[in-house]
């Protein structure tokens, strides 16, 4: 069994060394994760191309990069200003944004598309990509919730392509879910790998099953505590109270729910319960519809469960 794992374990390292290095890729869609994840890029030493049809997001994209970079460095920099506005400056310079991919594709080693959750459009995005991109350009899809074969199926490059699933807020959170689909090749896969620790974030492997591994366990536990409220078990406040001191986590389930959006979480039930109607975990509430109708969709709205 040991020398069985050795064996396995030496096939692995052979095919993590001929796998291509990322070093420079384009991310597709300057929302909060998009931004999110050029930054990890830029700030890991990565050159970064984001982009983003409309002027307007990617200027509050480079903003809100330049704050969180800031909050970074004076972290890391407590005692040293200067090193710190080194550190700004050259992460910064790793970063360009452009309202078209189709210059950075000419070299880019990897493409991550987080645009909104519409099928149709990440679909022609990648259609129109695998004409452009060189033939070792890796696409990715940082989907919380659709499939990405689907996504691919688009594409001629199905061997190239996977998931990477970041969580919000990109730079603090430590976790990568890495996808795979049948397609994607051994070497695509190692890559895939590779670059995630390149980016320090923790990797775990997945298939193309429907939430990876975080939203298929964190989605229906948000939406039973919109249950539990919806039914009069107890206060929104109280679960949160309870699943802080009770579980230990950082947020309870409503301020997590406003913290990831309303409409999100809403998207992600509507999807699957209509994918998937015989499972009974996937079932939409209709005190979140309501909340979304209102335009409630939390913090960034300044209110959903709770005002701000
Ligand atoms: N950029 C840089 N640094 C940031 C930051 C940002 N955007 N946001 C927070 N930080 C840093 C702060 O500087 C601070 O650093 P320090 O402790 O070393 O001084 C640290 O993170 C903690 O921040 P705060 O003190 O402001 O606030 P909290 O201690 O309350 O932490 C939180 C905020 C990290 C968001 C924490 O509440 C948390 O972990 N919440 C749960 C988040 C979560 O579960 N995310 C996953 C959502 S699911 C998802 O994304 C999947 C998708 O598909 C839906």
């Amino acid at each position: 069994m040991a020398f069985v794992n050795q064996l396995s374990k030496r096939a692995l390292s052979t095919s993590v060394l001929r796998a291509a290095k990322i070093q420079e890729f384009v991310v597709i869609g300057g929302g909060l994760m998009g931004a999110g994840i050029a930054q990890v890029g830029a700030q890991t030493g990565h050159k970064v191309t984001l982009v983003d049809l409309n002027k307007e997001v990617l200027e509050k994209a480079n903003k809100r990069i330049a704050d969180s970079v800031s909050r970074v460095a004076k972290k890391q920099f407590k005692d040293d200003a200067d090193a710190a506005e080194k550190f700004k400056a050259s992460v910064m310079d790793n970063i360009s944004t452009d309202t078209t991919a189709n210059k950075a594709l000419e070299t880019a080693d990897l493409v991550v598309e987080a645009v909104v959750e519409n099928m149709g459009l990440k679909q022609k995005l990648f259609k129109e990509y695998d004409g452009i991109a060189p033939a070792k350009t890796i696409f990715a899809s940082n989907t919380s919730s659709l499939p990405i074969a689907e996504i691919a199926s688009a594409t001629t490059r199905l061997d190239r392509f996977g998931g990477l699933h970041f969580f919000n807020p990109v730079p603090v959170m430590k976790l990568l879910e890495v996808i795979r689909i049948p397609e994607t090749s051994d070497e695509t896969f190692n890559a895939m790998l590779a670059w995630g620790k390149a980016m320090k974030k923790v990797t775990v492997d997945c298939k193309d099953t429907p939430g990876f591994i975080v939203n298929r366990l964190l989605v229906p536990y948000l939406m039973e505590a919109v249950r539990m409220v919806e039914r009069g078990d107890a206060s929104a406040k109280d679960v949160d109270t309870a699943m802080k001191l009770g579980a230990g986590h950082p947020m309870g389930p409503f301020e997590l729910a406003d913290y990831v959006g309303l409409d999100t979480n809403k998207f992600i039930m509507d999807g699957w319960s209509s994918r998937y109607p015989d499972e009974t975990l996937f079932r939409a509430s209709e005190m979140l519809n309501k909340l979304v109708a209102d335009g409630k969709l939390g913090k960034k709205t300044g209110e959903g469960f709770y005002k701000y």
